[in-house]
């Protein structure tokens, strides 16, 4: 498939490219939300209540630093690619490709458990760092297995997702019978069928051309995975994983100061505030909204990440200086991936990462110590 993503000026370009490349049913998979996704849309609306400060003296020379440390690690900018379990039906390389454009674009990676590609395929490619999202389970030996897994692939951190007790009512999915498990309705295979490139390029993806798959996993298996992932996590479950894993501990899902506090007391070294993209509660708070509470609750040491909605540059520094200190994004790098895999995921980083550059330049910031609450300026509400 040719990198016609090189055309994509912003991510909204490249949602569009996936928008036509996909046949809809799968479109919705990725772009879709909850009942009637209040959430999904209030994540990028959020940003927009800001505006940012100029000054018109810059301390530096040059282009300015967007690098930050997290846990002691250096990443050349603060944005990361959230864990996605959608990957392979969007390009036959999946996680694969994702990975890879991590790698060559200096960015930080958190590989999901739900995915086609096993962590060793992906800790081979050496995003830098890699981390590693999971989901609980009652099953001790399982999880056990999980974390042995991370220590053996060289994971820097581990994310524990606690949003997702039973899935979210994602009705688009439901109308396309793109549940699980997968009952398409004839529609769907309709559109898929009217869509041949897409068509071809998952069959290449999915069906077994060695055996056993390369090492990947059977679609059936990654459906029963997804199912696997409902669980209401309780604070044992995070208590046996802090017992058991030595590294950076993250929970990811945390919404409010209460629950920042209780993580944090069972052992997180951070959290990540997320409402899963607004895949699961529908009027949950967007997730700038929810920030400042967490920001407020967290102790001096406890790294606060927050992903939802982040389209632009100027949202990742809406985000920092309401105190974030790095953030993730989810669809923009897998619309990136339908349009021109590898290359197209690599194509949404630069977009992302030129326009973060852009917009410090045009406020005057040398570096990223200089974003703190002074940087915003509230909309004014008329
Ligand atoms: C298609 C899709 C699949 C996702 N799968 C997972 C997952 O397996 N685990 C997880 O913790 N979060 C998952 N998420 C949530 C993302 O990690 C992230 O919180 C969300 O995408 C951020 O919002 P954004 O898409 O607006 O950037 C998924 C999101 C999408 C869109």
């Amino acid at each position: 498939m040719s990198p016609t993503t090189n055309r994509a000026v912003n991510l909204e370009d490249l949602r569009r490219m996936a928008r036509r490349r996909l046949p809809g049913p799968i479109y919705d998979l990725v772009a879709g939300g909850a009942d009637d996704e209040v959430t999904r849309a209030d994540n990028q609306r959020a940003f927009s209540d800001y505006r940012l400060a100029t000054r018109a003296f810059s301390k530096g020379e040059g282009s300015p630093d967007t690098s930050v440390t997290l846990f002691g690690h250096r990443l050349s900018w603060p944005v990361m690619l959230a864990p996605t379990g959608a990957a392979r039906v969007l390009h036959r390389d999946a996680e694969l490709a994702v990975a890879r454009a991590a790698r060559s674009r200096e960015t930080g990676y958190v590989h999901g458990v739900v995915s086609g590609h096993p962590l060793t395929q992906i800790s081979a490619v050496e995003p830098d760092p890699l981390w590693l999202q999971l989901y609980l389970s009652s099953d001790r030996d399982e999880v056990a297995a999980v974390i042995q897994q991370a220590t053996d692939c060289d994971v820097r951190a581990l994310v524990v997702t606690v949003d997702l007790p039973v899935i979210g009512n994602r009705e688009r999915d439901r109308r396309h019978g793109l549940t699980v498990p997968m009952r398409p309705t004839a529609k769907t295979v309709a559109q898929c069928v009217a869509h041949p490139r897409w068509g071809f390029d998952f069959l290449r993806g999915n069906l077994p051309q060695s055996s056993p798959l390369d090492g990947r996993s059977s679609p059936f298996s990654t459906q029963r995975q997804i199912l696997r992932s409902a669980y209401p996590v309780r604070l044992e479950d995070l208590e046996f994983i802090r017992a058991n894993w030595d590294g950076p501990l993250l929970v990811k899902g945390i919404l409010n100061g209460e629950d920042c506090k209780v993580a944090v007391g069972a052992g997180a070294d951070g959290v990540i505030v997320s409402n899963h993209g607004g895949r699961q509660l529908d009027r949950a708070p967007a997730t700038l909204d929810a920030l400042p509470a967490v920001v407020r609750a967290a102790d001096e040491r406890t790294v606060v990440l927050l992903d939802g909605g982040i389209r632009r540059g100027t949202d990742v520094l809406v985000a920092l200086a309401s105190g974030a200190d790095a953030v993730l994004v989810g669809r923009p790098y897998l619309y990136g991936l339908a349009a021109g895999g590898q290359a197209g995921v690599e194509r949404a980083i630069d977009i992302l990462r030129m326009e973060l550059e852009r917009a410090m330049s045009l406020m005057g910031l040398a570096d990223l110590d200089e974003v703190d609450p002074g940087c915003l300026i509230p909309r004014p509400r008329g």
